[in-house]
């Protein structure tokens, strides 16, 4: 059985101070939520630390948003994946639309960054999603189809297991726009029938597919209900604890 998940993605938003009190909020929420729902926030680099201990032995599970595609060495300014898992990280978001468009992380990068994060014990919360101009020219099962192949496919079906899949489409992050439910579920089926014919059925059954993208409180409930959306990854409406839990109630 596939594990129902609800992530954060905090993104470059709150202070320490601020970023401690909301993961402190979330957690003091958190018994609301039926055990079977994975509750999961992804904080900037900084506030790993101070919230690891905020989480440490309750059922929120910290996550980074990014890690580095080199081990460990000369690269100022990165973070390796060894250094996310010292720091309490049980995941990392890898290849969300907002690296691909505004760092110029490839597929090619991110099978370096995957591999390292596998490596150092980090499940992956792994992002696909096609733009606007891709979604109107029609290609949008095509661009999610690669961008999975070309980063996924070079995996074992063991480490596939550490694998969470989020679909985001980039017109509907962040614009108040959300994929109905009718589109969100047909990608979600697409992605496990990709997964299906690289792993086997069992594995692409049990792989965890997220829908990210102007998720809220008020649409969760009719996303959660498609037979193949596993849960939430979650950015503006992560910022507010009650919004967060709210969703979370919403499978
Ligand atoms: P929004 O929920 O703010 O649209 O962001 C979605 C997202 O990018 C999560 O990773």
């Amino acid at each position: 059985m596939r594990k129902k998940i609800v992530a954060g993605n905090w993104k470059m938003n709150t202070t320490v101070p601020e970023g401690v009190a909301l993961a402190e909020a979330v957690v003091e929420k958190s018994a609301q939520v039926p055990e079977g729902v994975g509750l999961v926030i992804a904080t900037p680099f900084t506030h790993l630390v101070p919230v690891a201990g905020v989480v440490k032995g309750t059922r929120v599970q910290l996550s980074a948003e990014n890690c580095a595609d080199k081990e460990k060495g000369a690269y100022t300014g990165e973070v390796s994946a060894a250094m996310l898992a010292s720091a309490g990280c049980e995941y990392t978001i890898l290849g969300h639309s907002e690296r691909r468009q505004y760092y110029g992380e490839t597929d090619a990068i991110l099978v370096e960054k995957v591999k390292l994060a596998l490596a150092n014990g980090l499940d992956v919360i792994y992002c696909v999603g096609e733009n606007l101009d891709q979604r109107e020219a029609g290609k949008h099962f095509e661009v999610v189809t690669a961008q999975i192949e070309n980063v996924l496919f070079g995996l074992t079906a063991e480490e596939m297991a550490k694998i969470v899949v989020a679909y985001e489409p980039v017109w509907a992050i962040g614009t108040g726009k959300t994929a109905t439910a009718e589109q969100a579920q047909e990608i979600h089926a697409c992605i496990r029938k990709v997964l299906a014919g690289k792993f086997g059925a069992q594995v692409a059954d049990d792989t965890t597919i997220l829908y990210g993208g102007s998720c809220k409180p008020s649409n969760a409930k009719e996303l959660f209900a498609c037979p193949d959306i596993d849960g939430g990854l979650i950015g503006g409406a992560a910022l507010k604890a009650d919004d967060f839990i709210q969703i979370a109630l919403s499978f």
